[in-house]
């Protein structure tokens, strides 16, 4: 049986961790819409040691938020046994996710994220010294399918993660040379899950209810993990369990629903940072994001470039709200 309690009878969402994304209220936002599992933005070995300002920031989280794993990346074994240690000491998470699919060059170039899927003993390493550290508490691992279409090894890199006793294993479908381009390889996530007996996660390019239930039936992916689709649409949490669980197709939110969650995103940033302009200002790129789900999204994403305030945001609201209801008064004429 399988140790992790948010897998027993059922299929748990999981929010995909993004940097400068999934914050605290981001992650609230989305649980509220059903998200069951939630990790931190990804936190490095030597942030942890030092426990800066942003470090804090990263690893700030409600009891309401839990299970939450926190997600750790990092070459070095030593080190990131003791990061680990120190968390759970610190934060009391639910588990430690390691990071071995980040592919920026800032990560890799020190050998960290996807850099150890080519260097499997490394890998090991880290994964077995983390497990060996914080035992009971459980650590998962998050992995592309490869460095590149030559090297597609998530097949191998999953085996030795469960030999090393990670106890869940999140397999985003592309390699590291894809970054997000082209189309997650479903399939290679279908062999991981057949070729392990741990939960295999599978994530990469989820955007519908629909999508989720497709890849349930065809894979035998243990839940599932949904990531920029959740920045345009944190809702789909909500619409992918009722469909999971009775087959219903929900009503997508009207217009005006949308923009309630937009507001109350904007609201609860201003809140958390005391200051209202660079909150806002700070949100410019979460509002293109949610443009993508809008009428009139290429308007949006200009006004949206240039908001300071919520007075801004809610000038946008109201215009949009009333063009959008003219196009269909006038369409139905
Ligand atoms: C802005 C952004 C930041 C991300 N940051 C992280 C991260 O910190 N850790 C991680 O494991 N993956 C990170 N990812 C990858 C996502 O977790 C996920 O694997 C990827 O977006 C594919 O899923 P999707 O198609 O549902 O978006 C990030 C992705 C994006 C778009």
């Amino acid at each position: 049986m399988n140790a992790l309690p948010w897998f027993q009878n059922q299929f748990p969402l999981f929010l995909a961790p993004m940097a400068g994304v999934s914050d605290k209220i981001f992650r609230q936002l989305c649980k509220e819409y059903g998200a069951d599992v939630l990790t931190t933005e990804f936190v490095s070995a030597e942030g942890i040691f030092r426990r800066n300002e942003r470090t804090r920031e990263y690893l700030d989280f409600d009891d309401v938020e839990r299970p939450l794993g926190v997600q750790l990346f990092g070459a070095d074994a030593a080190h990131m046994a003791e990061a680990a240690k120190q968390v759970v000491d610190w934060v009391r998470p639910d588990f430690v996710d390691l990071n071995f699919g980040c592919p920026v060059n800032k990560v890799v170039c020190k050998n960290g994220g996807s850099a150890l899927l080519k260097d499997c003993p490394t890998l090991a390493s880290v994964a077995e010294s983390v497990v060996r550290a914080i035992a009971p508490l459980p650590t998962t691992a998050k992995i592309r399918i490869g460095w590149d279409a030559d090297s597609v090894n998530a097949v191998r890199v999953a085996k030795i993660l469960e030999a090393c006793g990670i106890s869940a294993l999140t397999v985003h479908g592309r390699t590291r040379a894809q970054g997000y381009s082209g189309a997650a390889d479903w399939n290679v996530i279908g062999e991981v899950a057949a070729a392990v007996a741990i939960p295999v996660i599978g994530n990469g390019d989820l955007t519908s209810a629909a999508d989720v239930a497709k890849r349930k039936r065809e894979t035998g992916i243990a839940g599932a993990m949904i990531g920029r689709a959740a920045m345009s649409t944190p809702w789909i949490f909500r619409e992918t369990k009722a469909y999971l669980s009775n087959s219903v197709i929900l009503d997508p939110p009207t217009l005006e629903e949308r923009w309630k969650v937009i507001r109350r995103h904007c609201e609860l940033v201003v809140r958390d940072w005391g200051v209202e302009e660079p909150a806002i200002r700070s949100m410019r790129a979460r509002l293109m994001a949610y443009s993508k789900a809008m009428p009139e999204a290429k308007r949006l994403r200009e006004k949206f470039s240039q908001v300071s305030t919520l007075a801004d945001v809610e000038v946008i609201a109201r215009e949009n709200i009333s063009q959008s209801t003219a196009t269909t008064i006038l369409a139905a004429a």
